[in-house]
């Protein structure tokens, strides 16, 4: 378990130089929006398994991530949310773009929230139909009468934006090299630092120390967390628009 001596002198000498600069938030955001916003909403305003953190009680109280970093670095595990491990400059512009959103979301009234229900209502199906086998890249990988058929009937509304935004069944693939050279491919079962776990094609459970093999994931949801940075608001409301015509 790491402790929270971590916290010293270090990270509070790193906020204070880094301040809540432009590029210490963008840096935030990124990190949030691979980590993080898969619960919280991709502006931290709260989604289906986590709470709206411009409306924390916690956030409020938070001082250069007194409050915040030992959440995020210990988790709580039986509430829900995990613990991560991040160096100190990775949390602290997680903690400047988190503050940033309170910001913002104070200013703005309601606040945009990560799944919104105008993304509903006000897109233009054509426009989303272009982006979709444009400048989106999406009928690379999709097809609106192959995998996509009917998806607006599968997810209703909010749910099938957040399935664009944060898929989850995806799984991932793994493939593992030993050090005798035999590769071993098949579904990403488990991976932290230390152990990666491959379930094999015959459904075995397999696992290694990171450090004695060599591998790689291919992870399919990466894209659409890749994508997400790309997004404007009136590409998601007209996306949103195209793909509730698949029905
Ligand atoms: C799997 C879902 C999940 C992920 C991923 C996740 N969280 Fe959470 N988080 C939660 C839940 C659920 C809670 C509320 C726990 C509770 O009720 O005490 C929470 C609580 C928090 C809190 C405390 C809020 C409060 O008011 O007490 C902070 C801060 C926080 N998360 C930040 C983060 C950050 C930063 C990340 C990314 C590095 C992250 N979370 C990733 C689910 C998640
Ligand atoms: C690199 C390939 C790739 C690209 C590019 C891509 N997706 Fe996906 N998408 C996936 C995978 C893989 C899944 C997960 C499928 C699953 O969960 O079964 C997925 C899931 C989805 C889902 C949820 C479908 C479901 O049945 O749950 C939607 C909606 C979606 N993508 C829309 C889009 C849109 C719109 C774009 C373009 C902006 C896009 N995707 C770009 C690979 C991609």
């Amino acid at each position: 378990m790491k402790p929270l001596l971590q916290f010293g002198p270090t990270i509070l000498l790193v906020f204070s130089c880094a301040a809540q600069t432009p590029d210490v938030i963008a840096q935030g955001q990124s990190r949030f929006l691979q980590d993080c916003a898969f619960c919280h909403g991709r502006d931290a305003g709260g989604g289906e398994t986590g709470p709206d953190l411009t409306r924390s009680k916690l956030v409020a109280d938070d001082v250069n991530g007194d409050k915040i970093g030992p959440v995020v670095r210990n988790g709580r595990p039986d509430k829900g949310m995990p613990r991560f491990t991040v160096s100190d400059s990775e949390l602290a512009s997680l903690v400047a773009f988190i503050h940033d959103r309170k910001k913002k979301a104070e200013t703005r009234k309601g606040g945009r929230r990560g799944v919104d229900v105008a993304d509903l209502q006000t897109g233009n199906v054509q426009a989303g139909l272009k982006y979709f086998n444009g400048a989106g890249g999406c009928s690379s990988c999709h097809s609106p009468t192959g995998d996509l058929a009917g998806v607006a009937k599968r997810y209703e509304g909010l749910k099938l934006e957040q399935r664009l935004l944060y898929p989850r069944g995806a799984k991932a693939k793994a493939s593992v090299t030993l050090a005798s050279g035999e590769t071993i491919t098949g579904e990403l079962a488990y991976q932290d630092e230390f152990t990666i776990a491959v379930r094999d094609s015959s459904g075995r459970y397999r696992s290694w120390p990171v450090s004695a093999i060599k591998f790689t994931v291919d992870n399919p949801a990466e894209a659409h967390a890749r994508l997400l940075e790309k997004y404007t608001d009136d590409d998601i409301h007209n996306l949103m628009a195209y793909l509730q015509t698949l029905r």
